[in-house]
């Protein structure tokens, strides 16, 4: 066999006619007296191939149909057309050569509870609708690269220990750093206002961690965040930007992952509606909705879930709420010069009630009111000299945001819970496999 050509199901369509190998693992099988069907997945596709009693040597018909599931195979074959497929083609097969065996695979066709499935996610990971989920995801961070780097973004990458919070002290994740305490980063924001000082408009994507202390549908403990951060950007510039990037984004997958999102049963025309502009709505417009729909909350309180579940509700395509109660946001946000009770900040909520996907804003830029604001948050002042530098040295208006990755996968394969949109989950109560 090891002269023919190895070829992957998803380059199927190439060789119609011709004789090649196949290597990859039994998803399933059937028979029916003269004809074993294996269904066979190599991480591209699957693929049917058909053993034919007539066509191979007794024994390997015999030993096809002992093949269990999720066993190592490869397979030997010619390509044929086959129309009732989904794939389009099957392989009429010639011989099968066992690479590894496996007996009682845990996972079977019938159905599994969600917990089994996350002990074992590791093998989870090999269903068809975990693949999908897995090449949207990967047409996501494509399309997030290409986006900025196309729109005259450097990469610059944040580092992972960092010596102060950036988003609130109550969710860090405290480390030991030789002889001192060191937290896993909540966001790049900090580094990356330093890094548009420098070169103006910049991003930064990597893993960011936060000690989530509740067991939410939306909340890993460990999620990957995009950061743009332009030097020179109002608040109105920075929506403007979120709204183009985020329906770039979702239109690469539409237009790429259509086969995936069918799979996954996404409603497709949803998707498809998300053009820009999107609604814009104030936090005191939003507390009026939410006020009318018979909730109860109180000016200058933050949304949660189900306030933001609610306004979503209202709209057919992400709305970004802005200018919140400065009380409620972070220390860095620009003070609002018509109101000093707001922040000049932004939320982006995608629809259907999937959550916030975007959160950003302006930041302060004047020396004083920010310091101000260590001193307000009590924040420790010596961690964040250098952060003040960048008000001593040539401060300018600037903004950006961040974009979380999972919520945004979850949103866009319509996903339930944040747990299937990354290969390994780390939530409150969860660190393994
Ligand atoms: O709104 P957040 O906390 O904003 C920041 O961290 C800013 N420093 C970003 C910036 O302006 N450069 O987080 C941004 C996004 C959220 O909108 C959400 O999509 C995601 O990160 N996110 C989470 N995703 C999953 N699990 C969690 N625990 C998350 N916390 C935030
Ligand atoms: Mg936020």
């Amino acid at each position: 066999m090891s002269e023919l050509k190895h070829v992957y199901i998803s380059e199927i369509s190439g060789y119609e006619g011709q004789d090649v190998i196949l290597k990859g693992w039994l998803y399933g099988k059937r028979s029916s007296g003269k004809l074993h069907f294996l269904q066979v997945r190599d991480g591209t596709g699957i693929i049917q191939a058909v053993i034919f009693k007539g066509d191979v040597p007794e024994e390997v018909f015999e030993m096809a149909d002992k093949i269990s599931q999720e066993s190592s195979i490869e397979v030997y074959g010619i390509v044929k057309e086959d129309k009732r497929s989904a794939l389009g083609f099957e392989i009429g097969v010639k011989d099968i050569k066992v690479i590894g065996e496996s007996h009682d695979y845990p996972i079977t066709p019938k159905e599994h509870g969600v917990a089994f499935l996350m002990e074992n996610r590791h093998l989870w990971l090999r269903s068809p609708r975990q693949l999908a989920i897995m090449k949207i995801r990967n047409e996501i961070v494509n399309s997030v690269r290409n986006y900025f780097n196309n729109n005259g973004f450097l990469l610059v990458d944040a580092p992972i220990f960092t010596p102060a919070a950036c988003e609130g002290t109550t969710n860090l994740f405290e480390v030991k750093y030789f002889d001192e305490n060191a937290y896993l980063t909540q966001s790049g924001q900090l580094y990356m206002e330093a890094a548009a000082m420098a070169f103006g408009k910049v991003y930064c994507f990597g893993p960011t961690f936060r000690a989530e202390k509740s067991k939410t549908r939306r909340h890993l403990t460990e999620f990957w965040m995009v950061e743009p951060e332009m030097a020179y950007f109002d608040l109105e510039m920075d929506m403007n930007l979120a709204e183009d990037f985020v329906e770039y984004v979702v239109q690469q997958v539409v237009k790429n992952r259509r086969q995936e999102l069918e799979i996954l049963e996404r409603d497709i025309s949803k998707l498809e509606n998300i053009k820009k502009p999107f609604p814009r709505i104030s936090y005191d417009e939003a507390i009026k909705i939410l006020k009318e729909s018979g909730k109860e909350i109180e000016w200058g309180e933050d949304f949660g879930g189900d306030e933001e579940t609610v306004i979503s509700e209202k709209f057919d395509r992400p709305v970004m709420i802005h200018r919140y109660p400065a009380e409620c946001k972070a220390f860095y946000m620009k003070q609002d010069p018509e109101s000093a009770k707001h922040a000049l900040c932004v939320d982006m909520i995608a629809p259907e009630g999937f959550g916030e996907i975007i959160g950003g804003g302006q930041r302060e830029d004047d020396f004083d009111v920010l310091l101000g604001k260590i001193k307000e948050h009590n924040l420790p002042e010596e961690a964040f000299d250098w952060y003040l530098d960048l008000r001593r040295y040539g401060s300018v208006p600037h903004a950006g945001f961040g974009l979380g990755i999972e919520r945004t996968v979850g949103w866009i394969c319509g996903l339930h819970h944040v747990r299937e949109t990354i290969p390994f989950p780390r939530l409150m109560d969860r660190i393994r496999p």
